[in-house]
């Protein structure tokens, strides 16, 4: 029996307080819904009014609500269209306005950006989660075998959208092959870390402990048990250009 506990089974109204910012979400079953590492993001990215934020695999709009509430004029991206229709529809029950490609990455998207905002799937999620949860829920969240695929590209891509001034912010999370995210961006980009936490895993490291413990002892995640749960660091980081 496969438990699935962060994803919802109907539609749902959430209230978010972040960084003191009122605003609410619609999440539904085929999307991915913000995850306390989400959370972990949004309380800690900066945005000052006025700056250009690219909000890359929006979701439910999430990361790019809060960066327009917070005075940025976003644009956001996501290669879900399901994610896109929803993002669109959380952004009017927000009254702001975001400028919305479906797409990977970038999608048609040519000017630099004066943020990047980053949320891409960057989790090793067992197979049988994968088949309970199906195709779509699968490809909002997995970053296949080492878990950083997506943000791997992502950090080849990003550069062509940055000026001189431009900041990136990235979450590194530890249930992926960490160290080798982090070589990229350390070898690309000034790194500079805005915040660090600790943080429950998802249901599926739990149910299937065996395997993760492998990862960990062969030094390509890193879990650790605190009181009854399984727990991973998670890292943000402000990239720069070198
Ligand atoms: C982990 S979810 C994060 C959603 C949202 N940013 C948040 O913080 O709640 C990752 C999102 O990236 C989207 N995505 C996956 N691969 C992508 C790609 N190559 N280009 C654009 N979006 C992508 C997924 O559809 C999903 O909505």
């Amino acid at each position: 029996m496969v438990r699935i506990l962060h994803f919802v089974q109907k539609p749902e109204l959430r209230k978010y307080e972040i960084q003191n910012i009122k605003f609410e979400l619609e999440i539904n079953e085929h999307i991915f819904p913000p995850s306390p590492h989400g959370s972990f993001f949004a309380e800690n990215m900066k945005i000052n009014a006025g700056e250009s934020v690219i909000d890359i695999g929006t979701g439910s709009g999430f990361l790019g609500i809060l960066a327009a509430k917070l005075g940025g004029k976003v644009s956001a991206t996501d290669n879900d269209k399901d994610a896109l229709c929803l993002a669109e529809k959380n952004a009017a029950r927000n009254n702001i306005h975001i400028d919305f490609q479906q797409g990977e990455y970038f999608a048609n998207f040519k000017k630099k950006f004066d943020i990047i905002v980053v949320n891409l799937p960057q989790e090793i999620v067992h197979k049988d989660y994968q088949e309970a949860i199906g195709e779509q829920l699968t490809n909002s969240f997995d970053g296949g075998s080492d878990g950083n695929k997506q943000v791997l590209k992502f950090l080849d891509l990003a550069k062509k959208y940055m000026h001189n001034k431009s900041r990136i912010y990235i979450i590194v999370y530890t249930v992926t092959n960490y160290a080798q995210t982090l070589k990229k961006i350390i070898e690309n980009y000034n790194a500079r870390l805005v915040a660090f936490d600790t943080g429950p895993t998802k249901e599926f490291v739990e149910d299937n402990i065996k395997w993760y413990k492998e990862l960990n002892e062969i030094g390509k995640i890193k879990i650790l048990k605190i009181g009854k749960k399984w727990m991973a660091h998670e890292y943000l980081f402000e990239l720069t250009l070198k």
